[in-house]
C-alpha cells in the first residue's frame, strides 16, 4: 500500500476508476459483477474489460463502461469441454490484447484517473501486464478460502505423492489437510494433467504477487482457512462476502446471467407446502451421462418429495435437453416435479417452499444456499466443488454428501434423510445458525462490512495513475 491518506484526500479521490477483468464463465462473472456493483455503490467508477467469448450485456449495466478485447480463441477451444485447456489458453493468448486495452485506458485523459486493476485470480497473466504498466493489481478470488488453501498446497501434495491421484488411494485421509481425503482433492479431468498443476501454481503465485486479495466469503465461515492462507501469502486480505447479499442491501440488482431465467418456477413454488421442495441444480458447467440422468430422475420420483430441477441444455451428454426421460415422466408424478432450463436461483433458494438444495457445490451455489439457510445434498463434480462439499458435510455439518455414486436407491434415501428425518432437523438447525452469521457480517459493525471499509481505503491509498505515457 502507498502512504496513509487523510479524509480530505479520501474525498478527493472518490470517483476514481477501477478496471475489472472477469474470467468469462458464469460462476466467475456473477461475483465479479456483484463486486463491481458494491464498489460502484462506494463511489468508484467502473470499467469492465471482457472477452468476446461469453461477453456480458452492457445494457444491463448503464452505470459501467465496457471495453472488449478480441482474444481470438481457436474455435475448438471456445467450448469449455476441457476447462483447464481453456483457462491455460486464455492466459496464453490474452496478454497482448489486454495490455493494449489497459494501456489505452490509462492514457485516456477524458476519464477519471485509474486507481487499480481487479482481475479474477485465475487470469494470472495480468500480473505481468500490471507490472509493466505500473498499475496496482488486486485479485478477486471467486471461490472459497478453504479450497484455495488446498490449491496453495499443490507443490506439497505432489511432493508427498498425493498428486497425481491414484485410484487405489481415493479413500485415504490427507493428514496434512484434515478432514480431506484423496478423493476430495480439487482436480479435474484434463488432456494434460501438467496443465492443471501449472494453472493452479500460476494462480497462487500471481495472487501472492498482487496488491491484495478480495474474497467472496466471510470471517465467521472461513476464519481459520483465511488466517492460514493470509500467513502463507502475505498480501492484504479482504473477505467482504457474501457479495450477492451485500449488494442487495446497498443497491438495486441487475442480472449477469448468461442464460434467461425461467420465472415459471416461482409460481410453481408458490403452490407447494413450506420447506417441502428439493431444488436440484448442478451449475453452469458440470455434465452427466444419460444413465446418471435417469438415476437422478428415478431417485427424485421415488423420494416422493416435490422437486424443482434445472436441466441445462448440454447437461446430459449426447442429448439436447430432457429427451432421455420416459414418456409422460412428469405427468405420472401428478405435479410433484417441475423442470426448467435455467432458474432464478437466488430467488428460488429464498422461497419459503424450498427445504433442500441438491447441488454440485460450486462456490456461488454453496454460499447462496448458506445465505438462505437451505441445507444441501452434495454431489461435487470437479475442482473446488469437492473441497466445498467436504466442508459442507464434515466441517460445517450443513449437508449430506452422496458418497456412493449416483444410484436411485441411495438418492431416495439421502433426500429423505435431509428432508424428513431427524438427521435433517439437526442439519437445518446448524444451517440456520450459519445463515444468521451470514446476515450479521454485513451489518454496520460486521466483519465483512469492516473489511469493505478497509478495502475502499486500501484502493484509495494507491497513487493516481492518470496521464501515464507509454
Ligand atoms: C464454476 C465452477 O464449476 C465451480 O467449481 C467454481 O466454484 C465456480 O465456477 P458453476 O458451475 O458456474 O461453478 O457453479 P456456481 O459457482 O454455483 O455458480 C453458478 C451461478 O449460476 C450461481 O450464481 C447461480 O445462482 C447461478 N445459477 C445457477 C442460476 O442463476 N440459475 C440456475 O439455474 C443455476
Amino acid at each position: 500500500m502507498d502512504r496513509q491518506i487523510n479524509s480530505v484526500e479520501m474525498e478527493q479521490r472518490k470517483g476514481r476508476r477501477l478496471v475489472l477483468f472477469p474470467l468469462p464463465l458464469q460462476g466467475h462473472i456473477n461475483p465479479m459483477f456483484d463486486l463491481a456493483n458494491i464498489l460502484h455503490s462506494r463511489g468508484f467508477s467502473i470499467t469492465i474489460i471482457h472477452t468476446t467469448f461469453n461477453s456480458p450485456n452492457p445494457s444491463n449495466y448503464p452505470h459501467f463502461t465496457f471495453r472488449i478485447i478480441s482474444e481470438d480463441l481457436p474455435e475448438n477451444n471456445r467450448c469449455t469441454k476441457d476447462l483447464i485447456a481453456f483457462v491455460s489458453m486464455l492466459n496464453a493468448i490474452c496478454g497482448l490484447p489486454f495490455r493494449d486495452c489497459l494501456a489505452d485506458l490509462l492514457s485516456d485523459t477524458s476519464e477519471e484517473p485509474i486507481a487499480c486493476l481487479i482481475s479474477d485470480a485465475i487470469l494470472y497473466f495480468t500480473q505481468d501486464v500490471a507490472n509493466e504498466l505500473k498499475v496496482p493489481r488486486m485479485v478477486l478470488r471467486t471461490g472459497a478460502a478453504s479450497s484455495f488453501c488446498v490449491f496453495s498446497s499443490f507443490p506439497l501434495l505432489r511432493e508427498k505423492g498425493y498428486l497425481p491421484i491414484q485410484d487405489s488411494q481415493l479413500e485415504e485421509p490427507i493428514v496434512e489437510l484434515p478432514p480431506l481425503r484423496v478423493k476430495d482433492l480439487p482436480v479435474i479431468h484434463t488432456n494434460d494433467p501438467e496443465d492443471l498443476y501449472n494453472v493452479v501454481v500460476g494462480m497462487v503465485e500471481q495472487s501472492k504477487a498482487s496488491n491484495g486479495m478480495i474474497w467472496n466469503t466471510f470471517e465467521e465461515l472461513e476464519g481459520t482457512s483465511l488466517a492460514t492462507l493470509h500467513q502463507k501469502l502475505g498480501v492484504p486480505f479482504f473477505p467482504i462476502g457474501p457479495f450477492h447479499k451485500c449488494f442487495a442491501v446497498t443497491s438495486s440488482t441487475t442480472s449477469s446471467s448468461l442464460l434467461t431465467h425461467d420465472q415459471s418456477c416461482i409460481s410453481w413454488l408458490d403452490k407447494q407446502d413450506p420447506k417441502s421442495v428439493i431444488y436440484v441444480s448442478f451449475g453452469s458447467l458440470a455434465s452427466i451421462s444419460e444413465t446418471q440422468f435417469l438415476e437422478i430422475a428415478w431417485g427424485l420420483a421415488n423420494s416422493n418429495q416435490p422437486f424443482l430441477w434445472v436441466v441445462r441444455p448440454g447437461l446430459v451428454h449426447g442429448s439436447n435437453w430432457v429427451e432421455p426421460l420416459p414418456n409422460g415422466f412428469l405427468e405420472t408424478l401428478g405435479g410433484k416435479g417441475h423442470i426448467v432450463k435455467w432458474a432464478p436461483q437466488q430467488q428460488v433458494l429464498a422461497h419459503p417452499s424450498v427445504g433442500g438444495f441438491w447441488t454440485h457445490n460450486g462456490w456461488n451455489s454453496t454460499l447462496e444456499s448458506i445465505c438462505e439457510g437451505v441445507p444441501m445434498v452434495c454431489m461435487p463434480c470437479f475442482t473446488d466443488q469437492k473441497v466445498n462439499a467436504r466442508y459442507v458435510s464434515e466441517v460445517w455439518g450443513i449437508g449430506l454428501q452422496l458418497e456412493k455414486g449416483l444410484e436411485r436407491g441411495e438418492i431416495e434415501k439421502t433426500i429423505k434423510r435431509l428432508m424428513v428425518d431427524k438427521d435433517g432437523e439437526n442439519i437445518r438447525e446448524r444451517m440456520l445458525n450459519l445463515k444468521e452469521k451470514s446476515n450479521l457480517c454485513l451489518s454496520e459493525s460486521g466483519s465483512s462490512k469492516q473489511a469493505l471499509d478497509s478495502l475502499v481505503y486500501h484502493i484509495l491509498s494507491f497513487e493516481s495513475l492518470t496521464f501515464h505515457t507509454h
